[in-house]
């Protein structure tokens, strides 16, 4: 069985990507699933940083296997795309015996980037809500007319036509916003009338999203999860179980093969 593939992708940086990755990688780890993770950021290097510090965190602190893929340095525009997919597919070929890998991508459109995404059998998209980060998404006109597919709506569109032609099946591509605030605002009512809108005009599925909550900050520096707290003694309070349950019903929208 090829491993099930999950790309976390936005042309944006500081929605969330890096971070919910991470999550998810763990609680497949934890469900006994052999994980791989590709950092394809490997110049910030946010995933890669996080799964080295989760290494130093306790011997029964699961860890998946990690490569980071760095972009080719060619000067040469052909030779640095061909190896650029070649140092992908290097990297899955090293994760071949995962059930799952989890693709943390930079919030820039890079052909590594965009090579990455067209191997997603799912890509998650975190959307902070507000129309700035909407933008990337959709060109919005006059009371909130949506006046078509914007940036990276179009390059998620041209990496299901990569797929199409390799004949494998259609990306399933999931929008959950993250950091949302628990206020009810009208900000808020208008992103979701116009994500719901756009759901169905570019093909994804609106996920429920993750609140604002400083743990997640918190975390990275120990390598921890939201999923390791518990068993690290930590108390949890109102927020982490609201947090861990958000990454939850994330998973079960997912629809993850192999999972109930
Ligand atoms: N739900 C959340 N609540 C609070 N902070 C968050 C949340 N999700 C992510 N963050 C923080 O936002 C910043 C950007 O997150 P990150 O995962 O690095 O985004 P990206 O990979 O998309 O650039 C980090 O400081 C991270 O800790
Ligand atoms: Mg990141």
């Amino acid at each position: 069985m090829k491993p099930y593939v999950i790309v976390f992708g936005n042309e944006k940086g500081g929605t969330g990507k890096s971070t919910i990755a991470m999550h998810i990688a763990i609680y497949l780890l934890q469900e006994g699933f052999k994980v791989g993770t590709i950092d394809v950021d490997a110049r910030q290097g946010t995933l890669t940083r996080y799964v080295e510090r989760r290494k130093n965190a306790g011997e029964d602190v699961k860890t998946p296997e990690h490569v980071a893929v760095f972009r080719s340095e060619d000067r040469d525009a052909d030779k640095a795309k061909s190896a650029d997919a070649e140092s992908f597919k290097n990297a899955t070929q090293r994760l071949s015996d995962c059930d799952f890998i989890i693709v943390d991508t930079p919030g820039n459109d890079t052909y590594l980037s965009q090579f990455a995404h067209s191997y997603a059998d799912t890509l998650v998209t975190p959307l902070n809500d507000s129309f700035v980060d909407l933008d990337v998404l959709v060109k919005i006109g006059d009371n909130m007319k949506i006046l078509g597919p914007s940036i990276y709506a179009e390059t998620v569109w041209n990496q299901r036509k990569e797929r199409a032609k390799r004949g494998e099946k259609p990306i399933d591509w999931i929008v959950v916003r993250n950091r949302l605030t628990t206020l009810y605002t009208k900000n808020r009512k208008d992103v979701n009338v116009v994500l719901e809108a756009l759901a169905k005009r570019i093909g994804f599925r609106l996920g429920s999203g993750f609140c604002e909550r400083v743990v997640f900050k918190e975390l990275f520096l120990s390598g921890l999860t939201l999923l390791d707290l518990e068993k690290s003694g930590v108390q949890m309070n109102i927020s982490h179980i609201s947090a861990r349950q958000e990454l939850r019903d994330l998973i079960s929208f997912m629809k993850l093969p192999k999972l109930p």
